[in-house]
């Protein structure tokens, strides 16, 4: 054991997920050490402020950054246990953009002395943590993966299921799958998360972690894609799919999802690609993504006959961000409808309102045709209301709609 100032655990990359991670060891009274290479998320931690709005997140973030448990830096030192955290985007192929977890391994090669667990918790395709560890004994091959030894290295994958906008909630109360590359390294990282999980961790193996991950987003991307599918087919019976579904529900086993705008977020957007990319057997999964991809295309068209049927000068779009009553706008169906609205249809003026913003994110803020409003002002000038996102702001229809249109593809107002 390390003197009583060393460092517990490192957790490197502190985004969404890797910085209330950080939080929760330090709060269970671990020594932790946050690791970014953007000095803006460094200085902003060190200063207990939280760089991303997460409900309940920025107390606990102050306390234990005032404690002294909780520190920041851009250089990774020695530690008992690294957390790796970092983006796992997906390349234009639908393979895994490792550079960010490589990059990350390479920072531990340079301080790791053996003894110590690493975990990934970035999601990633199969095989993953085998290929991190791979890596990292490549870059200092003095070190073993046989357990037991003085200079053993244990690994261990252990993916992250909060949802954002309930971190403070889920992150201790969910239950954990927790894969070890074998079993020594299993228990290490069950130890670990366990000074402050306190739902069920479920030991496995590394890939059947990797995998539960994928599927568990995967499922929620198909049957989306389902809800999505009824909607295109409702639209051309002219039948309410809102209604539809609510009818279907009914059958004791049947639980259809909600269609929308489309799939975004960095999770069920991009996770089911992972098994895409991995195997020739996921057609399901395949046409799921292209379902639900496909979505705001439809979106857009739907808006466009609106327009053009009935010369609408001015059209309203509620809600950018990718899910209700949060502030991410990564891989976000309803900004991606915006953008091409906006672009394509330079003399409508477009009314957007967006509670979760200050500024017109993206292409948005460029367009001369578009204004970020309060809710208020679309009452009065506008002729097509577009609800792409179920913000609590918007449950409550506005009073005077009457002379409008409605196009809600979230079945806010029209259920
Ligand atoms: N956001 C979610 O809701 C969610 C949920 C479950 C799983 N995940 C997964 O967790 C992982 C992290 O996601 P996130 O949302 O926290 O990402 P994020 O983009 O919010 O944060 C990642 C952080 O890592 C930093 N970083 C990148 N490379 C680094 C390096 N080499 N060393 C140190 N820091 C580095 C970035 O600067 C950034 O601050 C991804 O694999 C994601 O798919 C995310």
């Amino acid at each position: 054991m390390r003197a009583t100032t060393a460092i517990n655990v490192s957790v490197i990359g502190l985004g969404y997920i890797g910085l209330p991670t950080a939080a929760f060891f330090a709060n269970a009274g671990q020594q932790v050490l946050g690791i970014d290479t953007d000095p803006r998320i460094v200085d902003s931690v060190n200063d207990g402020v939280t760089p991303f709005d997460e409900p309940g997140f920025a107390a606990l973030l102050q306390h234990v950054v005032d404690e002294g448990l909780l520190r920041a830096s851009a250089t990774l030192e020695a530690a008992d246990a690294f957390v790796i955290a970092v983006p796992t985007p997906v390349r234009k192929d639908h393979r895994l953009d490792d550079r960010y977890i490589r990059s990350a391994v390479s920072s531990i090669a340079r301080v790791i002395q053996g003894g110590e667990l690493v975990v990934l918790e970035s999601t990633s395709p199969p095989g993953t943590t085998s290929e991190m560890a791979k890596y990292l004994l490549s870059l200092r091959p003095d070190l073993t993966l046989e357990s037991g030894k003085e200079n053993s290295v244990y690994f261990a994958y252990c993916p992250e299921r909060v949802i954002p906008g309930g971190i403070m909630r889920e992150m201790a109360s969910n239950d954990r799958v927790i894969g070890g590359l074998n079993s020594a390294s299993l228990e290490r990282a069950r130890n670990l998360y366990k000074t402050f999980v306190n739902g069920s961790i479920l030991g496995t193996d590394a890939k059947t972690a990797e995998m539960a991950k994928l599927t568990e987003n995967s499922y929620r991307d198909v049957n989306i894609a389902f809800a999505n599918e009824l909607s295109l087919i409702c639209a051309e019976n002219g039948v309410d799919v809102w209604e539809l579904i609510e009818l279907a529900n009914h059958h004791p086993r049947v639980n259809i999802l909600e269609p929308g705008p489309g799939v975004g977020g960095h999770c069920i957007a991009v996770d089911p690609w992972f098994i895409v990319s991995s195997t020739k057997q996921a057609r399901l999964i395949e046409m799921a993504r292209r379902v639900n991809d496909a979505k705001p295309d439809f979106v857009v068209r739907r808006v466009e006959d609106s327009i053009a049927s009935t010369s609408a000068k001015t059209v309203a779009i509620l809600g950018l961000t990718f899910k209700a009553n949060v502030e991410d706008l990564r891989e976000s169906p309803a900004l991606a409808i915006a953008e091409t609205l906006t672009s394509d249809h330079p003399d409508v003026h477009f009314l957007i309102v967006e509670p979760h913003v200050e500024v017109l994110p993206g292409t948005l803020g460029s367009h001369s045709n578009a204004d970020l409003v309060d809710l208020s002002a679309i009452e009065e000038g506008c002729e097509i209301i577009v609800l792409l996102v179920d913000h609590d702001e918007f449950l409550e229809p506005v009073s005077d709609l009457n002379d409008k249109v409605i196009l809600d593809f979230k079945g806010v107002w029209s259920s």
